[in-house]
């Protein structure tokens, strides 16, 4: 499949289904606190997508060649997992840090993005990896531009990890999205400037780093779907929908509560 250049009116289907993913997240922020189960979160957030917003949780029995279907409605990754946490029992506690990735499909069309939440007071060893994350997703988005290369924005995001002694998932990888949940082109989180696919205005798709605190590797467990470091060092990840137009970049998972774009280290990663 080629990569697909969007219409205006199609950008405009993926700025709503953005902007409902990301008010998912805000609908659940004030419920993940010590002592809710992932399950509660998961619940809560399908009745939010079915009920208020009818949006379709696009996670919900999602099967990908090799995979067996995902059977819930969020992905849910606490301390050492990495993504792809399936919700259940697993009761947060005071110092957990935990993604949770939220993709919605309205009128066909998808919209995906994670925040890092912390439980309690983590560690200060764990808020910073969540920080840093934070800032690799945005160094990554800002070289977002026509012209650009795809290899362009994994560099700054591993150059950005390692110079904080932290390391770069390579298995998994930003994508391509429209009315498919994983298009073309892969955005890998690691690379070199000027290799990979060149950008163009209309090209959607996501920019997810996952880093690890420890060494890069990763293992699967028996669900089939949960991915963990194999040292068991802890994994953030930052996810945002984001569109090429003619000055750049249009981010498109946003709502009254996405966290701002951190200036200070946008202009000093550029300097
Ligand atoms: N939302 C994830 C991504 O960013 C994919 C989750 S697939 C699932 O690409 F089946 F685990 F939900
Ligand atoms: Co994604
Ligand atoms: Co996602």
């Amino acid at each position: 499949m080629p990569i697909e250049i969007k219409t205006s009116s199609e950008i405009e289907s993926m700025r709503v289904a953005g902007r409902l993913a990301s008010e998912v997240l805000d609908y659940i922020t004030p419920f993940v606190k010590p002592g809710v189960t992932t399950g509660e979160l998961d619940r809560l957030c399908h009745e939010y997508m079915t009920g208020v917003q009818q949006t379709v949780p696009a996670p919900l029995n999602y099967a990908p060649p090799g995979y067996r279907p995902f059977p819930k409605s969020i992905c849910t990754s606490v301390n050492h997992q990495v993504c792809h946490g399936i919700p259940g029992e697993r009761v947060l506690k005071t110092g957990d840090v935990l993604n949770i990735d939220i993709t919605v499909i309205k009128d066909g069309f998808h919209g995906d993005t994670s925040r890092m939440f912390c439980v309690g007071e983590p560690s200060l060893a764990a808020r910073r990896l969540c920080q840093v994350t934070y800032e690799c997703m945005w160094i990554g988005i800002d070289r977002i531009r026509p012209g650009a290369y795809t290899g362009d924005i994994g560099y700054a995001i591993q150059k950005h990890a390692e110079a904080h002694g932290f390391s770069v998932v390579r298995e998994f990888c930003g994508h391509g999205i429209g009315r498919r949940f994983h298009e073309e082109p892969q955005i890998l989180h690691y690379g070199r400037p000027g290799t990979g696919v060149r950008l163009e205005a209309g090209m959607i798709f996501t920019v997810e780093p996952m880093i690890n605190a420890g060494r890069r590797e990763i293992r699967e467990m028996a669900d089939g779907w949960t991915i963990v470091t194999k040292d068991h060092s802890l994994s953030a990840q930052w996810e945002h929908t984001v569109v090429v137009n003619d000055g750049g970049y249009e981010v498109l998972t946003v709502s009254a509560g996405t966290p701002e774009r951190p200036e200070a280290v946008l202009r000093a990663a550029t300097a």
